[in-house]
């Protein structure tokens, strides 16, 4: 099993949510955490939470490369080097294709797949030398095409396929790459989600209380990373989803349009 005590984590999107939950774990566990976000003030009230804690926080913009460089950059600057990278950092969106301008899916595409490849191909040199871990925070999303979020269910299908082509290329370099699909789970991600028009809008109709806690969904990722699992994907719906689509897709269609829609409208 993987023993995190001392190794240096690096987590994209540290600053709410799924990402945060994972920094206040790794830190828990020993570990050395660089995190990112673009509001320095929730990453800075994060680093006030662990005075004496070996945490760097650092504002990036995941959808812009040079901010990944240095993000890296000054991360190995701090700590020396990186074992592990999680690629957490995302956005979702809520808009009917046909009514949605073509930037809702471009920036989509920009911070939830290209971000991951931007900060991996920094840290890869590193996490070679130390046979390390690479995480993609994917989406059930990511293996279900979901009405309402094309850009981002496209973005994820893209991250999907990226960490498997390298989870084979670096097979006999001792490095595990884990997809981790959660399932809905509660956090900030439907508060900021892009509308047709690319702006981030409160616009959900699920109640977050009855979701997956972003802690319980953390732990079930540093499970999965001690275990170097190849995938993990979580909640029972996200698991019915995805062996619905790959067994029945026909009835997946009916039965996540039945989700999604009422009255021709979508309410999900
Ligand atoms: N919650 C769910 O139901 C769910 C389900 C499936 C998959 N996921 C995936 O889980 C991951 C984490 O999402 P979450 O649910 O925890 O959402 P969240 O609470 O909104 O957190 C998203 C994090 O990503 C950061 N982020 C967003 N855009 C960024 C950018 N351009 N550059 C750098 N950081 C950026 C945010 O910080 P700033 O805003 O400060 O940049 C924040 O720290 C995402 O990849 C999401 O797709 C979530």
């Amino acid at each position: 099993m993987f023993d995190f005590k001392n190794k240096v984590v690096v987590i994209t999107g540290g600053s709410s949510g799924i990402g945060k939950a994972l920094v206040n774990l790794f830190l828990e566990q020993g570990a050395k955490v660089a995190a990112c976000g673009r509001d320095f003030d929730r990453l800075y009230q994060l680093q006030a939470l662990h005075p004496n804690l070996p945490l760097f926080i650092y504002t990036a913009d995941v959808s812009l490369e040079s901010d990944c460089k240095a993000f890296i950059e000054k991360t190995i600057k701090t700590f020396g080097t990186i074992d592990v990278i999680i690629n957490n950092a995302g956005i979702s969106m809520r808009a009917l294709f046909a009514e949605t301008e073509i930037e809702t899916l471009k920036k989509s595409m920009d911070i939830n797949f290209w971000g991951a490849v931007y900060c991996t191909k920094y840290a890869l040199p590193y996490i070679t030398l130390n046979k390390g871990i690479i995480v993609g925070v994917s989406s059930i999303a990511g293996f279900r095409g979901l009405p309402g979020r094309s850009g981002y269910s496209a973005s994820k299908f893209a991250l999907n396929g990226w960490l498997e082509t390298i989870r084979t290329e670096l097979m006999n370099e001792g490095i595990s790459v884990i997809t981790v699909c959660p399932g809905f789970t509660a956090s900030n991600i439907r508060k900021v989600a892009l509308n047709k028009n690319a702006q981030p809008e409160d616009d959900s109709k699920l109640d977050e209380q009855k979701l997956m806690s972003a802690e319980e969904c953390a732990s079930h990722i540093y499970k999965a990373m001690r275990l170097k699992k190849r995938t993990l994907i979580l909640t029972m719906q996200g698991k019915e989803t995805v062996f619905l689509n790959r067994f029945l897709p026909k009835l997946a269609d009916k039965l996540v349009h039945k989700f999604y829609f009422k009255n021709g409208e979508l309410v999900k």
